[in-house]
């Protein structure tokens, strides 16, 4: 059995998420890709807080560089915010680490230079949780489209905003009101005006477009307006004429060197399409190719648990370990579908 060693920096919704799956999931990640990841460090700013996880209090450090003394091969990134963080995670890469983020606006506003530190020294710089919570779009535009010249990329990247829209539109909830128990639920950023404002999106959009299009688009660039003078009124309107309203992230791609037109904006989208459906946390991203035309990934975007999965599944891919050992597979008892 192949052992890893990680550290984790953050030990809020997105490390707890990591750190729990890497322990209940430890069996299947081992069956199917030989390999033992163990959590040796966690940085965190309060050693006296309580944590959601047990026994993990003589991992704990406010001290970066006791990340680096522990010997570990990966760094997961789950702090958020650019300052410390990418100090410490261009530190990582030139120890030689691997890293793993969810930073969305790290990677929006610096993850070319990042990529390029990461690639000079060897290691691997992924971050399929940075957009879309557990969906894996990231890795599906860039190992599974890879033939198609992709011309749109659209849809729900912030869970926050689509549960504040969900719960205001289906219950007549005040926007506050929804928003406090979207952060009691781990879906806002530490400071929600990044969800509700749009910069959140914005800075997905900017992620999307650098894989499906292969162009580096600024955040600052990218015309937003969020979704905080919505009121439960114009959803009820909106309903009433046929619509709901969404906060949608779009770019179009113009000709294959051409123009991106981008937008991150409250849309009116009518109830019959699919983007209508998407409730609650849900993120859902659509794709169109000129040959594979279109393809839509829908899933939980935030949250503890998605995110520690998409986190946790990169892990995984930064030693490209296989999803099947041949080993590991055994004939199961057939049962036909809908019995237990
Ligand atoms: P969070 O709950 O606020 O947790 C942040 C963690 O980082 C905390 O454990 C905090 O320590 C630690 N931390 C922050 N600044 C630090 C510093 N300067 N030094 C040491 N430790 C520091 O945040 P989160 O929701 O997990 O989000 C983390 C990142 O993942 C962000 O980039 C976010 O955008 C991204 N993300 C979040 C979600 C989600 O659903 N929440 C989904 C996808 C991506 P203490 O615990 O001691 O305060
Ligand atoms: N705050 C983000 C959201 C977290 O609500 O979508 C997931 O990126």
């Amino acid at each position: 059995m192949k052992r890893v060693n990680v550290a984790l920096l953050g030990l809020g919704t997105v490390g707890t998420g990591t750190y729990k799956m890497l322990q209940s999931n430890q069996d299947v990640i081992a069956r199917k890709t030989g390999t033992l990841f163990e959590v040796r460090r966690i940085l965190v700013r309060d050693l006296t807080k309580k944590r959601k996880v047990e026994g993990v209090k003589h991992l704990l450090t406010t001290r970066f560089e006791d990340v680096l003394d522990a010997g570990v091969q990966v760094v997961i990134e789950a702090m958020g915010g650019i300052e410390p963080t990418r100090t410490y995670v261009m530190k990582a890469i030139e120890a030689g680490c691997h890293v793993v983020t969810a930073n969305k606006e790290l990677i929006a506003k610096h993850g070319v230079e990042l990529e390029q530190l990461a690639r000079g020294k060897g290691v691997q710089l992924l971050y399929e949780a940075s957009v879309g919570g557990g969906i894996p779009v990231l890795g599906t535009l860039q190992h599974l489209l890879k033939a198609n010249r992709i011309h749109k990329v659209s849809g729900i990247v912030n869970g926050t905003c689509n549960y504040i829209l969900t719960q205001m539109s289906e219950y007549g909830r005040s926007f506050d009101s929804v928003l406090a128990e979207a952060q009691e639920k781990g879906y806002a950023e530490a400071d929600p005006t990044a969800d509700v404002e749009g910069f959140d999106s914005a800075h997905k959009l900017a992620i999307l477009c650098r894989l499906a299009f292969g162009v580096d688009v600024a955040v600052d660039d990218i015309p937003r307006k969020g979704i905080t003078d919505i009121t439960v009124a114009e959803l009820e309107i909106a309903r009433r004429l046929g619509y709901s309203i969404k906060l949608l992230a779009q770019a179009e791609q113009y000709g294959e060197e051409g123009p991106v037109a981008l937008q991150v904006a409250p849309t009116l989208v009518p109830l019959s399409h699919p983007l209508s459906g998407v409730r609650g946390v849900y993120n859902a991203i659509h794709v169109e190719g000129d040959v594979v035309q279109d393809v839509t990934l829908v899933g939980q975007g935030a949250g503890e648990q998605p995110t520690g999965s998409a986190v946790v599944e990169d892990l995984c891919n930064v030693y490209r370990l296989p999803a099947l050992r041949a080993a590991s597979l055994r004939r199961p008892m057939i049962l036909p579908a809908g019995e237990e």
